[in-house]
């Protein structure tokens, strides 16, 4: 499974780059807005960090608008993902520009079928978004399952991202679904590294080893 961090916050991608484990970033116009940055100066930072892809939103609702968007966007770097929203001008957008060889990130899905059309619009990502599906009554899970059968069923080579990760059993049940993807603000991310019996089992170890009064 891939890691993205779903931020658009300089500091906590660079350290989770650092760990290795970082396979790409996904930011959003709210992410973008609360970094207080310029949109393409940070976008140009995070794709400096990493190598993997960097999601970079449009915010027009019409094609031929979306298209004069993306073209100014994909000039940041060769590692930027134009994220569409999944409409049928974002589908049309979608498809226009994986035929060019442009990754699109196909965002705020909610259903099986609008993934089957993201899919057939030649999509590289497509977003489900888990969090936001529970806060309305859905599971989330059931989302990521039925589009994970759905692209096995006819070899759909769109990555299911699963965005709007909220906590850590998130990564986990979307792990066991099989989501290629999955992107997490950075404290989620953290989150994952820890467990209470890791540190007592560290506390407990290095208690015994000063007992010994070596050194390595
Ligand atoms: O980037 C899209 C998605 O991950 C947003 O998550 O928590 O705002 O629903 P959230």
């Amino acid at each position: 499974m891939k890691f993205f961090a779903d931020t658009a916050e300089i500091e906590d991608i660079k350290e989770l780059a650092a760990t290795g484990l970082l396979d790409g970033v996904t930011t959003n116009p709210s992410l973008i807005a609360k970094s207080g940055r310029d949109f393409m100066e940070v976008t140009k930072e995070i794709c400096g960090i990493t190598d993997g892809p960097v999601s970079a939103e449009v915010v027009a609702l019409d094609h031929e608008g979306m298209m004069r968007e993306a073209e100014v966007l994909r000039k940041i770097a060769d590692n930027v993902c134009i994220k569409v929203p999944l409409t049928i001008d974002g589908l049309k957008t979608c498809k226009a520009l994986t035929s060019d060889g442009t990754m699109v990130n196909v965002t705020l899905c909610f259903s099986a079928n609008q993934a089957l059309l993201a899919a057939k619009a030649g999509a590289t990502f497509v977003s489900p978004f888990i969090g936001r599906h529970d806060d309305n009554g859905f599971d989330g899970m059931d989302l990521i399952s039925d589009i994970r059968l759905i692209y096995d069923n006819y070899a759909f080579e769109t990555e299911i991202l699963a965005a709007s990760i909220r906590h850590g059993v998130h990564v986990l049940q979307a792990a066991k679904i099989g989501a290629d993807v999955m992107t997490a603000p950075p404290a989620v991310i953290k989150g994952l590294f820890k467990h209470v019996l890791t540190e007592k089992g560290i506390e407990g170890f290095l208690a015994d080893w000063a007992k010994t009064g070596q050194s390595i």
